[in-house]
């Protein structure tokens, strides 16, 4: 089902599929909820799939308070309660997990496990803020094709960049449609962003981490010592994946995914 919902104040667009044990799914920047597409398709037959687009993105208004992470996760929280959901597998690829994170401080009890895909923990530095706010005045001035053209290296390896046009289409077509002062709340959202490493020794719930083998801005490293900080995570590397591995391996995220939920549904 593709819904609206009015919560605190704003519109929030999603999809609802399937039933079961709650899945939620956050998207990264600058995207909205279809990057889930795969996803929601092949866990949708076992698994109840909630795909919200994030305030500013997709059919989500921006709302007030601008777009911290704690705001977005504010924003599935009351989404949650909308839909009589306590309790849920929470995950995000990216800005994604950072709201994922930021969702796990603010309401452990609602989390049942976690996905941290292509994700980090750590805040930026003083010099990634100033790149932010740079990249934030761009979209305001000149739009969203400067954005894409300047994220697509990072987000796609270079096979998928040369040979895979139709997915790169997908990826251009997300973030060229996105709107540019979502997309500038969103960067000053994240360069506003707290450091969660301090979280990850007191996450006491089932983790799945993924990332692909050649994502340089979440780079498989940081993914290992994500890891090594969460008692019992699980770290799936992708290969053939950069930034967006869950759309340019769908078949081997879904694996993964799919087999963590499945050890997740036996031991409980
Ligand atoms: C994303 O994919 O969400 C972004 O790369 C996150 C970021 O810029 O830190």
């Amino acid at each position: 089902m593709c819904a609206l919902a009015r919560v605190r104040g704003s519109e929030v667009g999603y999809d609802d599929i399937g039933v079961g044990l709650p899945v939620v799914l956050l998207h990264g920047f600058p995207f909205d909820r279809s990057m889930w597409r795969e996803q929601a398709e092949a866990l949708g037959e076992s698994y109840r799939i909630i795909t919200p687009d994030l305030r500013g993105f997709g059919e989500s208004t921006l709302g007030d308070g601008g777009a911290t992470m704690e705001e977005m996760a504010s924003d599935v929280a009351a989404l949650l309660e909308h839909l009589g959901v306590e309790r849920a597998v929470v995950g995000g690829l990216s800005m994604g997990g950072y709201v994922t994170l930021a969702f796990y401080r603010l309401f452990p009890t609602r989390v049942a496990a976690l996905l941290l895909a292509d994700t980090r923990p750590q805040a930026d530095d003083e010099d990634g803020k100033r790149a932010r706010e740079e990249t934030a005045r761009l979209a305001l001035h000149e739009g969203m094709e400067p954005i894409f053209s300047a994220m697509l290296p990072k987000l796609l390896t270079p096979a998928h960049v040369e040979q895979d046009p139709t997915l790169v289409a997908r990826v251009r077509s997300m973030v060229i449609n996105a709107r540019p002062e979502a997309a500038a709340a969103a960067l000053r959202g994240m360069a506003l962003r707290r450091d969660q490493r301090d979280l990850l020794p007191l996450i006491n719930v089932p983790t799945l981490i993924v990332v692909g083998a050649g994502d340089q801005l979440t780079p498989p490293s940081e993914a290992q010592l994500m890891g090594e900080k969460i008692v019992g995570s699980r770290l799936q590397v992708i290969d053939g994946a950069a930034h967006l591995s869950n759309l340019e391996r769908p078949a081997e995220f879904n694996s993964a995914f799919l087999s963590f939920l499945e050890d997740y549904c036996r031991q409980t």
